[in-house]
């Protein structure tokens, strides 16, 4: 991945000499101020014209006028994008305007092979924190990400290989933008890091690869990092992971990160759901489509992605993220439809369908973190059902939790960082439904309510602790079509959880 450097400037923008300036407008008609004549007479042209109005999302580009008699700015070219007006709207959805405009700015680099940028940051965000900086940068880095690795390089064209420097230009407050800055670029890297995790093929980023993503990044950042292998999952009792594990020639593992703070008072433990390919096992998946299920990790992907954050920023809260990890095959000594399983906490459970594997993984994985952490809040992410997807489509994470208030706070940071979560209730007459007559509890609920069912076969898993599941299956690729969104994997719950965490000590305040 490349590191895009950032740069702030309080100096006037007309002095900038690279490829693409971008200047952002709304329906006022709003300029800033310059002292190039030509450029004011451009600027104003176009709206003049009625080419451009200022309207959310729309954009143009131009060459600035060169006239040897006087001062002529140097920018290669010029973009004008619009936000629309703004002075109606809450902040969840400025914020979500100034992320599509940094995506569009994003396109355009890549359009133009513009690798040094300029922004403009204009003065009707002033009134915002850092201007704005953080979202407009956020869509800039996200947008600008492309997974590429397998690919040859076109021999014949000048190649554009991502956005090398930003400067933005403002004059008000530089050490509040130079923050706010910061923040989108950790929580960006931190996504595509989650990005590029789940764009890796299945035979490419096994339990293997996660494991030694974790133990650099823990390396990296003095962060404390435990990989237990096959033996020891098999010796601690955690038959899920075991059992899911049966059909493959590929070890399982689980993968332990700890940013553990000199003195904390609270724990927040994530768990993901690291299924590196799902085949359903021998409840086989249809073909058509399968080789989406190479994204089944993504849940692991943003948990452990998120640990990069968490490890720069040092917040005073202790953060555990557990990933367990395995792929989901139909080998000759794979799990059978009827066959009985025993948990990491003791509870056994009929394996109704192998396909509903997620749950099976991750219950082990709830209950040891529970048991050995205490924590004082508990989140999961997994790609865990197709029937979030029917319910919610791909434009919400589907939320089940045994607290709402916990459950609100989340909430707010996925609706802050463009990521929108929606709660499902959880009754226990959903639980009944998951009633075996030869176990515990069984691994799947029938049609109805998929979605809950599989999240009520996780809440056995956490005793009374504040949880958190979120079902990104709908979220983690072909999410809602937006500019800084690319193909593939689309990083979802990494930014939301890192918000979280920023404000752990309003989040955990129930
Ligand atoms: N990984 C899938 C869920 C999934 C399906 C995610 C489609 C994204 C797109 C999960 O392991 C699964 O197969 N779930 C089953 C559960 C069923 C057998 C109870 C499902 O949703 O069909
Ligand atoms: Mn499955
Ligand atoms: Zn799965």
């Amino acid at each position: 991945m490349n590191e895009t450097k950032i740069v702030v400037s309080g100096k006037s923008f007309e002095q900038y000499r690279g490829s693409l300036l971008a200047i952002i407008t709304n329906e006022d008609k709003y300029l800033p101020f310059c002292t190039d004549k030509l450029l004011k007479k451009q600027l104003t042209k176009m709206f003049d014209t009625g080419d451009f109005s200022g309207k959310k999302n729309e954009l143009i580009l131009f060459y600035p006028a060169v006239d040897k008699r006087q001062d002529s700015i140097s920018a290669k070219r010029i973009v004008q994008v619009g936000t629309g007006n703004l002075s109606t709207e809450s902040q969840p959805v400025i914020n979500e305007i100034l992320r599509g405009v940094g995506g569009l700015i994003a396109q355009n680099a890549e359009k133009t092979k513009s690798e040094d940028i300029a922004i403009v940051l204009p003065d009707f965000l002033k009134a915002l924190k850092g201007c704005g900086a953080e979202q407009i940068v956020e869509g800039l880095l996200l947008g600008d990400y492309r997974f590429i690795k397998y690919k040859k390089p076109a021999t014949d064209k000048k190649t554009f290989s991502g956005i090398k420097k930003i400067t933005i230009y403002c004059k008000k407050d530089s050490r509040v933008i130079r923050r706010s800055v910061n923040r989108a670029q950790l929580s960006s890297q931190a996504a595509l890091k989650a990005r590029d995790m789940a764009n890796e093929p299945g035979n490419l980023w096994t339990p293997q690869h996660f494991a030694a993503f974790a133990r650099k990044l823990a390396k990296k950042h003095s962060l404390k990092c435990k990989i237990y292998d096959k033996s020891q999952i098999a010796r601690m009792g955690m038959g899920g992971i075991i059992g899911v594990n049966q059909g493959s020639a590929t070890p399982p593992k689980l993968i332990v990160l700890e940013h553990t703070p000199k003195k904390f008072s609270k724990t927040i433990l994530l768990v993901g759901k690291g299924l590196t390919f799902d085949s359903g096992g021998i409840s086989i998946k249809p073909a058509s489509g399968m080789q989406d299920m190479k994204y089944d990790m993504c849940g692991g992907a943003a948990v452990l992605a998120s640990m990069h954050s968490v490890a720069q920023e040092k917040p005073d809260v202790r953060v555990v993220a557990v990933v367990p990890s395995t792929d989901n095959m139909s080998g000759s000594k794979a799990l059978k439809p009827g066959d009985i399983i025993t948990h990491y906490n003791g509870i056994t459970s009929e394996v109704v369908n192998t396909d509903a594997e997620g749950r099976l993984i991750l219950a082990d994985a709830l209950a040891f973190g529970v048991k050995k952490y205490k924590p004082d809040c508990v989140i999961d992410l997994a790609t865990l059902t197709g029937a979030v997807i029917i319910g919610l489509g791909h434009h919400r994470t589907g939320m089940m939790t045994n607290n709402d208030a916990l459950a609100e706070q989340l909430k707010q940071s996925g609706e802050y960082c463009g990521e929108p979560i929606w709660q499902l209730p959880l009754d226990e007459e959903y639980t009944n439904q998951i009633d075996s007559d030869v176990a515990d509890i069984k691994n799947t609920g029938g049609k109805a309510g998929g979605s809950i069912t599989a999240a009520a076969y996780l809440q056995k898993f956490v005793d009374k602790t504040p949880w958190i599941h979120l079902d990104i299956a709908g979220t983690a690729w072909d999410f809602t079509k937006k500019s800084y969104i690319t193909k593939g994997a689309s990083g979802v719950g990494v930014r939301t959880l890192i918000h979280f965490i920023r404000n752990w000590n309003k989040t955990l305040n129930f």
